[in-house]
């Protein structure tokens, strides 16, 4: 239960040997067909087998691993020390913390990991949800919009800024097409590392067997994005990032189109408190948000998941009214490359989630099976649960009107839909925009391209030029500035 990187257990093993290893776990089933396959069938399935830690896995079907009690956890906690968007609660300027990561950027200390491997189930997207069109004017898709931020960072800083893109099986193939048919949206092909994350057996929830998807496959599900490391270990990817001279990961999720990616403040923060791994956060907009709660419990700042968190928890007020539990996780953080380091070498043992969920499998006689209710157990670890190993953690609260609109559920749903996020976007824009003389009306629909400028600050500087492309001081007509 390590963040140990697993030996490639690529090995082809005898029908032999396969039987030892699964004799021990009450797994044999898993050979059910084996007679039945040809020898491609039989090498899939002996591969997988060889790379299932049977070990790990039986102390999670008994539920032997540590269980938390995330209702006593939050009874105890308090709030990390937080850097407040206005630099209050450090020991340095905002513009000290911007001038070191800009620093950091122009030396290439940075890379960026972005994880996408979810399936994207609750928006009703069959593609990969980076290939979702978001762009409220543009119709640009998530990927695009993340791409054109690393373009602009790229250029402002002088350096190739690289981006590792996380898959799984479900979302490999397609994400690596859509580059390749689409020039890598601009950036370099070299500067865009493609890896898959691992993987994890769905068992049946009340055997604890481990469920088949076809004669010669496990029915195997992603391991959690904390298979982040892991999987960037086993692809040389981290072995490269430090060929590199790259110091510092900027990790971020796929489903934010606002994420101030390689924004130079949050890293100059990082920088300056020597943290191993920073977190931004928002304030949360109400106690049940569906974010994760950051906290500090036992002087470790750590992540309890809104899923965990009873309801009574999420409500605490302080004497003054205030929430109790008050930063949300955005999963924007920043990892010191010596830290992973660090953890891939420690035998600290980090938790796995569990999710019920319906998943289609074959029965005894090999007839294929889908459930109408959840009848499987899926294991995951999180990113997060690495917080309370990191030495000099902080915590930077950004304002979510700038930094947080999340794409998760369909058009129709009350929160994080695209009609929200796109929403989010164009009032934002307005709101820069009219910083600059500018009078555009609300029902106006406004996009800003990173490439034309990166926030605020920088379109202000671009005034004139706003001026002359919409040809006096008023927009009336939805625009793209690009
Ligand atoms: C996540 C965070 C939550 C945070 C919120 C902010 C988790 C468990 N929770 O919730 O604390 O407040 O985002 O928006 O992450 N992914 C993989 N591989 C996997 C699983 C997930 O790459 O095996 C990726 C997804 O593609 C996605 C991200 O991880 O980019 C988040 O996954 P998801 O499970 O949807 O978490 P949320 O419920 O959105």
């Amino acid at each position: 239960m390590s963040v140990q990187s697993s030996a490639e257990a690529n090995a082809t093993l005898t029908l032999d040997e396969l039987q030892a290893r699964l004799e021990p776990h009450d797994q044999q089933h898993l050979l059910r067909f084996w007679d039945s396959l040809d020898e491609a069938g039989q090498t899939q399935l002996s591969r997988q087998i060889s790379q299932v830690d049977f070990g790990q896995l039986k102390t999670l079907i008994e539920g032997k691993d540590k269980a938390i009690d995330f209702g006593e956890l939050a009874s105890r906690a308090t709030m990390p020390q937080a850097v407040a968007s206005d630099g209050s609660g450090c020991d340095w300027t905002l513009e000290q913390a911007r001038e070191r990561g800009e620093q950091a950027l122009r030396d290439g200390e940075i890379a960026t990991v972005l994880v996408a491997g979810g399936q994207g189930t609750r928006l009703g997207f069959d593609q990969p949800k980076g290939m979702f069109p978001v762009g409220p004017v543009s119709g640009r898709t998530l990927f695009q919009f993340f791409a054109d931020r690393l373009i602009a960072a790229s250029e402002t800083y002088g350096v190739d800024v690289p981006l590792y893109l996380m898959t799984s099986a479900a979302t490999d193939a397609e994400s690596r097409q859509y580059f390749e048919e689409n020039n890598y949206l601009g950036l370099k092909p070299e500067q865009v590392i493609i890896f898959e994350q691992g993987t994890m057996p769905a068992v049946d929830a009340s055997t604890g067997k481990i469920l088949m998807s076809e004669k010669d496959s496990l029915a195997l599900s992603p391991d959690g994005h904390g298979g982040t490391l892991r999987a960037l270990d086993r692809n040389g990817c981290l072995e490269q990032m430090k060929r590199e001279g790259h110091k510092h990961l900027f990790y971020f999720q796929v489903d934010n189109p606002l994420v101030e990616l390689c924004d130079p403040v949050f890293i100059g923060h990082h920088l300056l408190a020597k943290s191993e791994m920073t977190t931004q956060v928002i304030r949360k907009r109400y106690p049940t948000e569906k974010v994760g709660n950051v906290v500090e419990v036992d002087g470790k700042t750590q992540i309890i998941e809104y899923s965990d968190l009873p309801d009574s928890a999420a409500e605490m007020t302080n004497e003054d009214g205030s929430l109790r539990l008050w930063a949300g996780n955005i999963a924007v953080h920043l990892f010191d490359l010596k830290f992973f380091d660090r953890m891939l070498q420690s035998d600290a043992s980090f938790p796995f989630h569990r999710a019920n969920k319906k998943v289609p499998h074959l029965d005894e006689s090999g007839q294929a099976v889908t459930p109408d209710s959840p009848n499987a157990t899926k294991f995951e670890q999180f990113i997060f649960d690495l917080l309370p190993e990191a030495n000099n953690t902080i915590v930077c609260e950004v304002d979510p009107a700038e930094a947080f609109a999340p794409v998760k559920n369909a058009n129709g749903a009350a929160t994080d839909t695209p009609e929200l996020a796109q929403k989010a976007i164009c009032d934002l824009h307005r709101r820069w925009l009219r910083t600059c003389d500018v009078t555009v009306d609300d029902s106006v629909k406004v996009e800003i391209n990173p490439r034309f400028a990166m926030d605020q600050t920088e379109l202000q500087r671009k005034s004139a030029e706003v001026r002359s492309e919409i040809d006096g001081s008023t927009i009336s007509d939805d625009r793209y500035f690009c």
